[in-house]
């Protein structure tokens, strides 16, 4: 297209201010690729630093980097607010980086120190600085720990089995040994199936005081004296069905199976045999033939199997007689339920939604758009059935584009944004033609905009 290497906007209303684009090319049309991606058709948006002009994404004034933030502006000529990325805070006019685990920082009382004054769950925070628990429940004054979380004990035998070259290395303690910590002054809290398989809780590295679900506490009968190599000895966290998969013991009897297992019991007592697992589908279940629940995407049919929902969003019981086949009575997004009554689902082509028209209902059934894909347009034939076209196929240079369909004012497909590389143009109405909205290739216009302000 052969418009201009200097591109004149004008803002006509009264009393021209002229504003001439400085050299560093502030207000100099920029580059398409400036937009950031957008999921749904609204107004352009801009990556940070950056304002939309309606046609190009243009940098905000003084729009410098900065660490840990960035400008925003509405207009070119408006002033610019900083706004300070995740991990930093504005504090006296500057983004300050936040410390690990705080959630709350700035300036002290006197105001001439940076505190914390709260802390992400896993700190506890100790003189205005967040402190990582790493399991650890209280502490003393010096910030000893003196109790351990549930599922982790005060490790007195502290072990460094450490392998790294650097053992003051902090965040390779944490990497690759979970268990053991090494940090003077900080807690030492180790986990309790480090040294009992199966473990919830303990209060020693040798003594379990509650086992995992569906395990008991078996004490040992041995008589050897315990040490760090046998801790075994103690007793150990035992399955209470060999099987697996229960849930809660009773003493060495299983009780309870897992969700979406069901029991097998003895036909004399209440003992469980075994936990199997709930047939496909199920979700709970009370034998291999009743599931009381079923998974989502699944229904439940009239023999308490439950079958996949396929493209129903919600099922015809009346129609479903073959469960494995289900007819719908309303279908999940992109598909429209035939009108007919066959309850069927019909996939839409190229949009989000749908509608089967009436009258449409033959071998040949057609759905005709509602609503397309973002970066489509609709095209409506004779019939009346709107089909869905890529904004490309209008131009390679549109992103996101209207038509007739979208817009009834149109008489053509028009873009309402660019494809990167190139900004969104309105050329004016000139004599008998109509003003026209385009897209201009980026590098025909590198020189200055004028901007005329009023
Ligand atoms: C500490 O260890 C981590 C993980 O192994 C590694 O990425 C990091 O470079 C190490 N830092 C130092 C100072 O050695
Ligand atoms: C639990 O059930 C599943 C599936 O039936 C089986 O693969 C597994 O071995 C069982 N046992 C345990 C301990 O998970
Ligand atoms: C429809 O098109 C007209 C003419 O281009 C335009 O002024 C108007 O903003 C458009 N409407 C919508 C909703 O996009
Ligand atoms: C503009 O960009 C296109 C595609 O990258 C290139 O072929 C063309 O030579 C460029 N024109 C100018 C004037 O730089």
């Amino acid at each position: 297209m052969k418009i201009l290497f200097c591109i004149v906007l004008l803002l006509v209303v009264k009393g021209a201010i002229i504003v001439t684009c400085p050299k560093n090319g502030f207000g100099c049309v920029t580059y398409g690729a400036n937009t950031i991606i957008q999921t749904a058709r609204t107004n352009s948006l801009c990556r940070n630093g950056y304002y939309w002009n309606n046609q190009a994404c243009m940098p905000c004034k003084n729009a410098d980097i900065v660490v840990g933030g960035y400008y925003t502006c509405s207009a070119y000529y408006e002033g610019t607010s900083l706004t300070c990325i995740s991990g930093y805070t504005l504090i006296n006019g500057v983004c300050v980086q936040i410390p690990l685990g705080c959630t709350a920082y700035g300036l002290n009382q006197n105001s001439d120190a940076y505190v914390c004054t709260a802390c992400l769950s896993d700190y506890t925070l100790k003189a205005g600085v967040c402190i990582n628990n790493r399991y650890c429940s209280s502490w003393d004054d010096n910030a000893v720990c003196t109790s351990c979380q549930t599922g982790y004990f005060l490790n007195w035998d502290l072990k460094f089995a450490s392998t790294s070259s650097n053992l003051n290395n902090q965040t390779d303690w944490i990497n690759t040994y979970q268990t053991y910590y090494k940090f003077p002054g900080e807690s030492f809290c180790s986990v309790c199936s480090q040294t009992m398989a199966n473990c919830k809780s303990c209060n020693s590295a040798y003594t379990c005081t509650q086992c995992n679900d569906g395990y008991y506490w078996q004490q040992s009968i041995s008589s050897t004296q315990l040490t760090s190599s046998n801790a075994q000895f103690a007793g150990s966290c035992v399955s209470c069905l060999t099987s697996g998969n229960c849930s809660t013991c009773q003493g060495s009897s299983c009780t309870q199976c897992r969700a979406g297992y069901y029991p097998t019991k003895d036909t004399t007592s209440t003992v469980i045999l075994s936990c199997n697992l709930c047939p496909n589908g199920c979700s709970t279940c009370t034998s291999s033939t009743f599931c009381t629940d079923c998974q989502t995407s699944f229904y439940k049919y009239t023999d308490n199997l439950c079958y996949p929902l396929n493209k129903c969003a919600s099922i015809n019981t009346q129609l479903t007689t073959i469960p494995t086949t289900p007819k719908c009575s309303s279908c999940i997004a992109g598909y429209a339920l035939d009108p007919s009554g066959t309850g069927i689902c019909y996939q839409c082509g190229n949009c989000d939604s749908c509608t089967i028209p009436t009258g449409q209902q033959t071998a040949s059934l057609q759905t005709s758009c509602t609503t397309c894909w973002d970066t489509y347009f609709g095209v409506k034939d004779t019939n009346g059935i709107v089909t869905c076209k890529p904004c490309t196929q209008a131009s390679d240079s549109f992103l996101r584009c209207q038509g007739p369909v979208e817009n009834s004012s149109l008489n053509g497909v028009v873009p309402t944004q660019c494809q990167d590389g190139y900004y969104l143009y309105t050329l004016p109405a000139s004599g008998t033609t109509l003003a026209q909205t385009v897209c201009v290739p980026s590098n025909q216009s590198q020189q200055c905009v004028t901007i005329l302000m009023y």
